[in-house]
Order: structure tokens, then C-alpha cells, then sequence
């Protein structure tokens, strides 16, 4: 019996390009997600009898919104959900589901790398039929309809048992619990040469990866352990825990530092790898051997061919503003394009939806291509897998090659995490102000060639996305780049990007920090990061 509840709108529901993300608590409240879920079937047309895909990334009220999603979605109208088995799909998984079903769009729940339970965060983001995040247009209409709502549909019904695979009603609409693993590991299997990386386990090369307790654990287990035969105990926490064990499931070098460790050991593993809470980021290390996001998009786009799915070639690679050069230099060899777009996914797939890209990623540990629409931290994992077994080289030794010959871009992220949101906000406004006098200025060795705010106008769909992060750039290649995360919970987090360039990869030693001294030094005078956020260092380095 479907039913009309009336509700008050809350006024906070703006969904960012990562969907709305705010406290577990927050969610909490009496209707909260109702009012949202609403908000966003109503702004959606034509639906009626059509499929919705329905998963998260396991953290606390994962299956508690799942059982409100499936009720709405029958009382809306839907024709059919798919909800992956225990509530549990990764995002590139829900994306691949969404593509291959063409299904009307999908439901994903997860706030990512950010901690969970009860006192941590939630996250609630939908994505379109293409498989990828709803697009600036979209997210702007839900939160319009968020702040007027004043009823949502519902239906009574029983809970749906999330933990079988079965097919049940509610309604009129059929719902189907999924495996929440076997259409993805399909879809790796035919990009990558699974016979290929089976020999490599099989010669005794030894993987660990840390699926920091969130959901790739199912579908590590599944696909390295169970098809390409790594040996049992090569995922770690690969139990997808409400709380995440307490940790942050962020694959950087603070929150994945047990891999790093283990990976730095002469007697280590390898290759070690990590995913995040909802499995589209990634880290790689090889043996005494760390490979920055920036560098393994660089790696991966220069030996792409060598897996089956990309023997053809690259159509064009792009990359975030922020993220570092190196790859600019693997589409220079290749003569393919190379694309410098705004922080954010969703501006690749307008690319990748008219064909002409096929690799990007983000300084961010995001890495991904055309397979789905979101980034997908076990392919990028996969990929350099296939790569590894191809080249019979370690990747300490693929690394070196790749600088020899292009040349390295030393780089660092500085985060400043949960600073004044007022000083953060004064901050960049007084740089920005002043860009027009740093041109041409020489501080020390350095000299600044231009300053600018970054601006990208979309050549698919013509639009011009305005003021993505204020670029410092030196004569001999250097740069600062400077914006405010748009995904933080609380206060501002101000990132600091540097990065120097070295044809010569002996030139700097092989420190990142000693290479960037001056520049990490200049960052923090330049903005005076000290005076507006009271901060002398930054909280986190990747
Ligand atoms: C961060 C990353 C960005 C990534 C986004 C969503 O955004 O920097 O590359 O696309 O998370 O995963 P930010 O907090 O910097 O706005
Ligand atoms: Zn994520």
C-alpha cells in the first residue's frame, strides 16, 4: 500500500559531485533521507518501470537506507531494483551494473575514505544511466526540490533480507539481490590477461593488498586470491567492517601506512596495493619502491597495450589540473591528446562518453578508464598487475626506466586539513588578488612565468567551469597549485600541490622532499599559510 508522509525540508542537502555527505547523525534525523531520496526521484523523468541499482560501501547504516531506498523506489514506481548481495557494491561495480543493465541509474551509498560508524560519515550520491555521477545540472535541480519537499512515497512493506540471492516484490516492482562480485570480475576478465598474471602467482611473486576493511575485500578475495590463485592471506581486512575497524579507509600513505611499511622491508612482498571504503582509489607500492598516483597514470598509460583490453592503444589520456605532468609526456611519445581538466570525475566522463579519452586519473589515487564512469581502484591494480607479468620486471625497476626516458615530476600533496573555513576562504582570495603581481617575479632561484586561476572550458558539451585553483608557474617548469577540497565534513581543508620537473632524474637524488625544499618553503611564504590558518606544517602529506 504506498502512502504520502508529509515532512518538513531540511535546508543542507546540497549534494557536492561525490553526492551528500555529511555525519552518520545528520542522517539520522527523522526523514532525512527520506526527504533527500525523494528530492531526487522527483527531479528524475520517466522512470516508470525501470530499473535502479542499489549498493554501498558497507559502513554503518549501509542496509538501514537500503531498506528505505527499495520501499521509495517501489512506491515511485521503478520497475526493478538490483541490490548487490549483504547491501555491498563497490562504485565502479555499481557503474558497470548500471551500464550493462541499462538500468534508469543507481543509488550508491558510501562517503568514500572518510571514517564510518556511528559517529563518522554516510554518504548518499546517484548516478545516471551512462554509470557515472549525476551531473552539475542534476545535483543543482535535487537540491532545489531538497529545500521545498514537503512529502515523500513509501510503501509498507516487510524488510528485504539483503544476505540471499533471491528474487522478491515489493508492489509492483521486483526486487533481485545480486552477486555483488561476478559481473565485475567478468568485465576484468576480459580487459586484462588473467592466464598471464595467474603465472606470475604462480612463479612465487608475492601481493599483498589492503582492503583496509571496506567493501574490495569480497572482491579481492574473489578475484586474486580464488581466480588468479595469489596464495590465501594476500588481502588483508578484506572483511568489509560497519566501522571500517576504526580507521580511515583512505589508501594514502597515513592511513595505509602498515602497507608501506611492509612494502619498504627488503624481505617484502612484491607489489602491495590498497583500495578505499568504496573502492574506486587506489595506492601501488612495489618492493623499496612508492609510485605517486601521478606517476602511475604516467606508468600505466605508457604500457597500457601490454593488457589485452588496451593492445589497440589509447584514444587520449586526461588528467585533474592539480595532478602532476608526467603523463603529459606519455601522450606527447604516444601523439595522442591529452586533456587538463577541473578536481572532480565527472569531468572525464563527458570525455570518455564521446570517445576521446580512454585513461585518466587524479593525483588523488584515482585512476580509471571507459570500462565504467567512475575510477576503479582493483583495475588500476589489475592493470599494473598484467603489466608486471607482461615486462618480468619489478616495478622499482619499470619506475626507473620510465624516469630515464621521460624525465620524473617530483611531486607532493600538502593538506591542511580542517582549518578556518573563513581564514582558508581569505587566504586564497588575497592570492588570488595578488596573481597579477607575481608574474615576473623572482624569488631566490625561482622565477615565477605566470599565475592564473584555472579555468577549463568543457569541448564536449561547451560549458566553462571557472576559478578550479590558483596556479603559480615557474620558468624552469615548477609548480604550486592552490584550492580548497569540496569534499571535506567540517571546516575547510586548504591543498597545496608541488611539483618540479627533472629530465635528469639524477639530478635531485631520489628524495621528493629535498628535491621540493625550496618550493614546500615558497608554498607556505607565498600564501602565508601561518597567518590566516594558524598552521606552520600541514597535516597530511601525500
Ligand atoms: C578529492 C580529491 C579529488 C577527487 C575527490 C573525490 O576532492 O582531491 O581528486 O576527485 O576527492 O574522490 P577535494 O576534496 O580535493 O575537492
Ligand atoms: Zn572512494
Amino acid at each position: 500500500m504506498v502512502s504520502l508522509v508529509s515532512t518538513t525540508p531540511y535546508q543542507d542537502q546540497a549534494p557536492g559531485t561525490s553526492g551528500l555527505r555529511k555525519r552518520v547523525s545528520v542522517f539520522q534525523q527523522r526523514h532525512y533521507v527520506e526527504t533527500f531520496i525523494q528530492s531526487i526521484f522527483d527531479v528524475l523523468d520517466g522512470f516508470a518501470g525501470e530499473t535502479l541499482v542499489v549498493g554501498g560501501d558497507g559502513r554503518y547504516f549501509n542496509r538501514e537506507v537500503i531498506q528505505i531506498v527499495v520501499k521509495m523506489a517501489a512506491a515511485n514506481g521503478f520497475g526493478r531494483v538490483l541490490i548487490g548481495r549483504g547491501g555491498l557494491l563497490s562504485t565502479p561495480a555499481a557503474s558497470q551494473i548500471i551500464r550493462k543493465t541499462k538500468a534508469f541509474g543507481g543509488i550508491i551509498l558510501s562517503a568514500s575514505h572518510n571514517p564510518g560508524g556511528p559517529e563518522g560519515d554516510f554518504g548518499i550520491k546517484y548516478n545516471a544511466g551512462n554509470g557515472g555521477p549525476a551531473p552539475e545540472k542534476l545535483t543543482d535541480a535535487i537540491f532545489a526540490r531538497s529545500k521545498i519537499i514537503n512529502q515523500f512515497r513509501t510503501i509498507a512493506a516487510d524488510d528485504i533480507d539483503l544476505d540471499h540471492l533471491a528474487v522478491s516484490q515489493i508492489g509492483g516492482m521486483r526486487v533481485e539481490i545480486i552477486d555483488s562480485v561476478a559481473d565485475y570480475q567478468k568485465l576484468m576478465q576480459s580487459l586484462f590477461d588473467f592466464d598471464r598474471i595467474g603465472a606470475l602467482f604462480r612463479s612465487g611473486f608475492a601481493m599483498k593488498f589492503d582492503a583496509m576493511s571496506a567493501v574490495t575485500g569480497p572482491y579481492g578475495k574473489v578475484i586474486l586470491e580464488d581466480v588468479l590463485g595469489a596464495k590465501a592471506g594476500t588481502v588483508l581486512n578484506g572483511v568489509p567492517l560497519a566501522d571500517f575497524g576504526g580507521h580511515h579507509p583512505d589508501p594514502n600513505l597515513v592511513h595505509a601506512k602498515f602497507i608501506y611499511d611492509l612494502a619498504m622491508r627488503a624481505d617484502g612482498p612484491d607489489f602491495c596495493a590498497a583500495s578505499d571504503g568504496d573502492g574506486d582509489r587506489n595506492l601501488i607500492i612495489g618492493r623499496k619502491q612508492f609510485v605517486t598516483p601521478s606517476d602511475s597514470l604516467a606508468l600505466l598509460a605508457a604500457n597500457a597495450h601490454l593488457a589485452p583490453g588496451y593492445a589497440k592503444g589509447l584514444a587520449g589520456v586526461a588528467r585533474s589540473m592539480p595532478t602532476s605532468a608526467a603523463v603529459d609526456r606519455v601522450a606527447h611519445k604516444l601523439g595522442i591528446p591529452l586533456y587538463e581538466t577541473p578536481t572532480g570525475w565527472k569531468f572525464f566522463g563527458n570525455l570518455m562518453d564521446a570517445g576521446l579519452v580512454t585513461l585518466c586519473g587524479e593525483e588523488s589515487a584515482g585512476t580509471g578508464s571507459n570500462h565504467v564512469r567512475e575510477k576503479d581502484g582493483l583495475w588500476a591494480i589489475l592493470l599494473w598487475l598484467n603489466i608486471l607479468a607482461v615486462r618480468q620486471q619489478s616495478v622499482a625497476e619499470i619506475v626507473r626506466e620510465h624516469w630515464a626516458v621521460y624525465g620524473r615530476n617530483f611531486y607532493a600533496r600538502h593538506d591542511y586539513e580542517e582549518v578556518n573555513a573563513d581564514g582558508a576562504a581569505a587566504l586564497i582570495k588575497a592570492l588570488r588578488d595578488d596573481l597579477p603581481n607575481l608574474k615576473g617575479k623572482k624569488l631566490g632561484a625561482l622565477h615565477i612565468q605566470d599565475a592564473d586561476d584555472f579555468a577549463y572550458h568543457d569541448p564536449v558539451d561547451g560549458s566553462n567551469s571557472e576559478r578550479q585553483g590558483l596556479r603559480i608557474l615557474f620558468e624552469d617548469g615548477s609548480r604550486l597549485v592552490y584550492r580548497l577540497s569540496g569534499t571535506g565534513t567540517s571546516g575547510a581543508t586548504l591543498r597545496v600541490y608541488l611539483e618540479r620537473f627533472a629530465q635528469d632524474v639524477s639530478q635531485h637524488g631520489l628524495e621528493t622532499q629535498s628535491a621540493l625544499a625550496d618550493l614546500i618553503q615558497l608554498s607556505r611564504d607565498l600564501a602565508r599559510i601561518e597567518y590566516f590558518t594558524q598552521r606552520q606544517a600541514p597535516s597530511v602529506i601525500t
